[in-house]
């Protein structure tokens, strides 16, 4: 028999242990730092180390999802990474977490690819699976673990980051309900961002590639207008909070203005300054106070709408269960989804565990040599048979750390 209720039951974040300050990068750039910190909306970038690559990360916020939520590995039933900066042409991320979460052997594994969309591509494929019966009573963990990197002295240099948000799905979840009837679908063959495989920076035609998100959003709302009870699920006062995929944090801010359009049904310009306050107050109501996470961390490409979506679920008190929330994931080159959900009814008892603050805190900051000489070191790390890495050189604390790779295979210890 399909389950009524599905959705989130478990959430953890892990990040790099380093980070730089923004306007210390402004400074270092010859920018103000005012562009990086309010006209990004950045306040610190994470900054990962040769040996925190995305399986570490993967594994590492996989590990404190079970761990903070009491889940028996044996429950997981399949298991999902979302990446695109995965380690290999042919083997899955997924395989190196499912070794060291001690998953069952009858657990299936994939990894999923689309840009900054494969972690909702997970979430959905596992909805789907747990929604249709098939899972008959396992959970699903998903981990949407990447490293942005464009590179020293680049425009895409101050919206880097790494990170991975982990979430286990389930039947009757303690903290997220999603909507099984009611989401938008789009996809379209653009190059606003990619990334060849002999490279390990992204390309990306930034300007457009704001413009081809905000098209996709409209396209993905208006998909989700057509089903059966949209008119009245959908519109945005019905949201205690509506969340964005977060390539930096001034993007969620014209995410929702455009939101905003799409409901309307025409675009508002600055000079309306009725409508603009409206649509101010709104963001300011149920987008912005939940973006202080991605503003210290950056941009974590498909982690990043979960990002925001962990802020608020740390800050839900019993007013809030039974609310609904719209999520909007796009990724490049493109595709996009909306989805719908509402805060599961004890949420609220989950805030302390679910919280990553103390981790953040913990960073160390990174002054700009150590940066650069950081993001150089990553550049050569990954070819065969190279120096052994060693994670105290970079100060790191106890966890399962990249080594290097010998006889062509990466090591992990
Ligand atoms: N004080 C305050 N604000 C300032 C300022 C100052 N001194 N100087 C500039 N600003 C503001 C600008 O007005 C602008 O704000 P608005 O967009 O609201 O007008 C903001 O700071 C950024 O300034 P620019 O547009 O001039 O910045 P830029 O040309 O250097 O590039 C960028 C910005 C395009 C985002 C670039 O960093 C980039 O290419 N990033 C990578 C691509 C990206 O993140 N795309 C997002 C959509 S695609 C996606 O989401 C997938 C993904 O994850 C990559």
């Amino acid at each position: 028999m399909s389950p009524k209720s599905v959705g989130i039951d478990a959430m953890a974040f892990h990040g790099p242990e380093c980070f730089i300050d923004m306007a210390d990068l402004a400074v270092a750039r010859g920018v103000e730092p005012a562009k990086y910190i309010k006209g990004l909306g950045q306040t610190a970038m994470a900054v990962p180390t040769p040996c925190e690559d995305t399986v570490s990360l993967a594994i590492a916020a996989g590990r404190k999802a079970l761990d903070a939520f009491g889940i028996d590995p044996t429950q997981i039933g399949t298991l999902v990474v979302g990446t695109e900066t995965g380690v290999d042409h042919s083997k899955p991320v997924a395989t190196y977490v499912h070794e060291h979460l001690k998953l069952s052997s009858n657990c299936r594994s994939f990894e999923t690819k689309h840009a900054c969309l494969g972690g909702t591509a997970g979430l959905t494929a596992a909805v789907d699976w747990i929604a249709s019966g098939r899972a008959r009573g396992r959970k699903a963990l998903v981990v949407a673990a990447d490293i942005a990197r464009y590179g020293l002295n680049t425009p895409g240099e101050p919206t880097q980051g790494a990170g991975a948000v982990a979430f286990v799905l389930s039947e009757n979840p303690r903290l997220l309900e999603v909507d099984l009837d009611i989401y938008g679908d789009y996809t379209r063959q653009v190059m606003d961002f990619w990334r060849p495989l002999y490279s390990k920076y992204a390309f990306a035609d930034g300007h457009y590639s704001i413009n081809c998100y905000l098209d996709a959003l409209a396209g993905s709302w208006s998909d989700a207008m057509g089903k059966p009870g949209a008119a009245a699920g959908m519109p945005i006062g019905n949201f205690d909070a509506c969340f964005y995929h977060v390539p930096f944090v001034k993007m969620a801010q014209k995410a929702h203005h455009r939101h905003w359009e799409a409901e309307l049904g025409r675009a508002v310009a600055k000079e309306d300054t009725g409508l603009m306050a409206k649509i101010n107050a709104s963001f300011e109501q149920r987008v912005g106070p939940w973006l202080r996470l991605n503003s210290e961390v950056g941009n974590i490409y498909t982690g990043s709408l979960f990002l925001a979506l962990m802020d608020y679920l740390r800050q839900v008190d019993a007013a809030r269960e039974g609310k609904a929330i719209s999520l909007f994931a796009y990724g490049s080159g493109c595709g996009a989804s909306m989805l719908l959900a509402k805060v599961a009814q004890g949420a609220a008892g989950f805030g302390t565990r679910l919280d990553p603050q103390a981790d953040i805190d913990r960073r160390r900051r990174l002054d700009l040599a150590e940066y650069e000489a950081i993001t150089r070191a990553g550049e050569s790390v990954d070819g065969n048979d190279g120096p052994e890495l060693d994670p105290s050189s970079w100060k790191l604390g106890a966890g399962v750390y990249y080594r290097g790779t010998r006889n062509h295979m990466r090591q992990y210890g």
